[in-house]
């Protein structure tokens, strides 16, 4: 039995990461900031802390009276990277698995673009053995057109730009693997859905999963820039989401036999995932 310390426990990943270790057998430290907001499977130790002041993590880490854990599953949510928390996991664990994103690989010299790479970086030199999993975009993320398919018509931009995005739980289930089985350190694994669909049919398919008709309605992208911007407020972030959208139209978003190759079955679709998301749809 391994056990883990899972970083994020009720993120959206996170909270499939514990769930996938529990049905495993492996022991579960969750970190929290608040345990009182936070719905764990029975059996899972919940313990208390903050990103934003590592040495908050080291009763997580070392456990007192409950002993140390062998591996630590760290997604980081956004904030200011905080090297301390990369160094105190290195102290206490001999295996860290690391949500990323699909970033291209640093030189140690090179400035980060993004802070998957900051991390990425930190943890490469820090000494446990790692894995990366660089996931494309969660399949979570269509929750986003929720308001507007209960209007029956989805106004977005890009209908024709071919994604992959993947089930949180597929995520999971590769982080699970890296952490409880030998073979993948070092590895740097991106994951993603098992086959591109158009944004216009990823609408089509939660209309059927629900049972009602919800419409594509193609938005220009300068009225997607406004739009986006009001309702992200980082308008770096919308341009290159718009920069990437207009190229899947050209050229799909990659597809991955990740999940296949390191679970030994296929990846889940996205219809799998509308199904068992249907109810926040409604
Ligand atoms: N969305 C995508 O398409 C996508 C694609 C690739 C990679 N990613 C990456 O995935 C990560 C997000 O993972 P997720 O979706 O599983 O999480 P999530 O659903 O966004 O949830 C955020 C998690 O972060 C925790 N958290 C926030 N601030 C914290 C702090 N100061 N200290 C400790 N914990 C804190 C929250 O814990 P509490 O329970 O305490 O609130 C919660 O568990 C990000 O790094 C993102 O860049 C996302």
């Amino acid at each position: 039995m391994t056990k883990v310390l899972v970083i994020g426990a009720n993120g959206s990943v996170g909270r499939h990461v514990v769930a996938s270790l529990v049905e495993g057998g492996h022991g579960v430290r969750a970190l929290v900031r608040n345990r009182a907001g936070s719905a764990l499977p029975a059996g899972v130790e919940v313990v208390e802390g903050d990103l934003t002041a590592p040495e908050s993590l080291t009763a997580a880490l070392d456990g007192g009276v409950d002993g140390g854990v062998d591996g630590v599953y760290l997604m980081w949510p956004g904030i200011p990277v905080q090297p301390r928390v990369v160094e105190l996991i290195a102290e206490h664990a001999e295996r860290v698995v690391y949500l990323s994103t699909d970033v291209p690989d640093l030189a140690d010299d090179e400035p980060a673009v993004i802070f998957h790479q900051e991390i990425e970086r930190l943890i490469r030199h820090s000494g446990p053995a790692w894995t990366f999993v660089r996931a494309i975009d969660f399949a979570g993320n269509a929750l986003g057109w929720a308001d507007q398919v209960r209007t029956g018509v989805v106004r977005w931009p890009y209908g024709r730009a071919r994604r992959s995005l993947v089930h949180e739980r597929d995520i999971a289930d590769v982080a699970v693997r890296a952490l409880t089985e030998d073979g993948h350190d070092g590895r740097k694994y991106l994951v993603t859905g098992p086959e591109s669909l158009a944004h216009a049919e990823l609408v089509r398919i939660i209309g059927e999963e629900l049972g009602t008709e919800v419409r594509w309605e193609e938005l220009a992208p300068e009225a997607a820039r406004e739009q986006l911007t009001a309702a992200w407020g980082n308008a770096a972030f919308v341009e290159s989401r718009l920069r990437a959208w207009e190229s899947f139209t050209r050229e799909p978003e990659r597809v991955t036999d990740t999940v296949e190759q390191v679970l030994g079955r296929p990846a889940r679709s996205f219809r799998s995932w509308v199904r068992e998301h249907a109810d926040d749809f409604r």
